[in-house]
Formats: C-alpha cells, structure tokens, sequence
C-alpha cells in the first residue's frame, strides 16, 4: 500500500511524519551527533560485542544486538527478557552515553512525551537480506513511555503494523539519521523490519544500525 503521511514542515532534515495517532517519524534529527554516536556505538560493540540471539523457538535471529543501559534485551531458549548483565560477559551492560540519553529525551518531546529518560537502549545491526519479524515491544513494564528508535547507515523499510498482528502495515523508508517515536495509544503496534538491500553509505558502509531507546521501568 502506499503510505499516506502528513508532513508539517518542508523536505529535508527536521521534517516530521504522523504515522498514527502518538507516532511520528522525525526525519534527520540524529544526523547533527552522528559522528558523536557512532564513535558510542563502536565504544559499546568493543565492550559488549554484537552477538546473533536465539529465539525461544530454537532460531537465530538474522539482526545481530548488544545493548546498553541497566537493563539490556536478551533472548535464549527460555524466552525474552531483559537482564542487568551481559550473558556473555557476565558484566553489567556499558551504560548509555550522555548523546543517546539526550537525542531520546528530545525525540520524545518533539514526539509529545516529555521527561523520557530511558533505562534500556538495544542496539541492532542488520547487513543486506537481514530482517526482523513482527513484534511488539512489550517485555518492558511501564508502558507509559514511547519507544524512540534511531536509524543509522544504509535505508531500510519499517513495518509500522497495527494493535493486531494482521492488521495492514504502513512500509516507511527509513534512512540515516532517521527518528521514529511511537507511545500513547501505539505503544504497543505490532513492527519490524524488510529484508534489507543491499547498499552502502559512507560511514557505515553495508551495515544499518539502530538504536532502540525503552523504559523498562
Ligand atoms: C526494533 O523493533 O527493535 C528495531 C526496529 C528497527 O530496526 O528499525
Ligand atoms: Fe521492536
């Protein structure tokens, strides 16, 4: 389907997009610290290196994920959860760098959720003809608060589902520096990720990565 958005300011970077009531997709507004986050993202993937989780199924996800924050998602044969500590390590997770912290409170507030101050930050990182299956975000306790998730690197199509996993879902091209909110009455749409194409960009090369900023609570 084509996806029908709603923009209020002109093209480029800063340009919001309602995808549904309590979600927006705030285009570029990750891009002024890009260089200050990926330098993050090399720092974490250094000290909690990014690893393929098993579903509780017995599959190994096709995204590659570490995290970091106090809490930090991990999946394995005994299902979904979040943990203080890397189960590879056996160490707490690096915590969130100060530029995360910031670019999530103020995505959330151009969103219309102020004081968002997230406990728990994945990272995913998808190369060519790696998806991810629809799902909701519901592991976490307090769903007062959004999800806020920065996209980085090569394009990619979200799925953006509804409260039902068959409801239709909008297919919204997400590029570097790209910020999708989602709380309120859309906390919990059903989303995910097509099969990537293959691409480059030139900071990151074949790789997308995207940070997701939750509160576990
Ligand atoms: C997620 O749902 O955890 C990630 C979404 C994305 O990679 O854009
Ligand atoms: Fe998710």
């Amino acid at each position: 389907m084509t996806l029908d958005l709603f923009p209020d300011h002109d093209d480029g970077a800063g340009r919001r997009e309602e995808l549904a009531p309590g979600a927006v997709v705030l285009r570029g507004l990750a891009l002024p610290q890009q260089a200050e986050i990926l330098a993050a993202v090399d720092d974490i993937t250094s000290r909690a290196p990014l690893r393929h989780l098993t579903t509780p199924g017995g599959f190994r996800m096709s995204v590659a994920m570490t995290n970091c924050g106090a809490r930090g998602w991990v999946s394995d044969r005994r299902g979904y959860r979040y943990d203080a500590l890397d189960p590879e390590s056996g160490r707490p997770w690096p915590p969130i760098p100060e530029v995360f912290l910031e670019l999530a409170a103020n995505a959330a507030s151009e969103a219309g959720f102020e004081g968002f101050a997230p406990d728990a930050c994945l990272i995913n990182h998808y190369e060519p003809g790696t998806r991810l299956s629809l799902h909701q975000d519901k592991d976490e306790r307090d769903y007062s608060q959004p999800i806020v998730s920065v996209s980085l690197g090569i394009p990619a199509v979200f799925l953006f589902g509804g409260l039902k996993r068959e409801d239709r879902c909008l297919r919204v091209p997400l590029g570097h520096g790209d910020v999708v909110v989602w709380g309120g009455p859309a906390r919990l749409r059903f989303h995910g990720v097509m099969p990537l194409k293959a691409a480059s960009h030139p900071g990151l090369g074949m790789r997308r990565v995207n940070l997701t900023f939750r509160k576990v609570g």
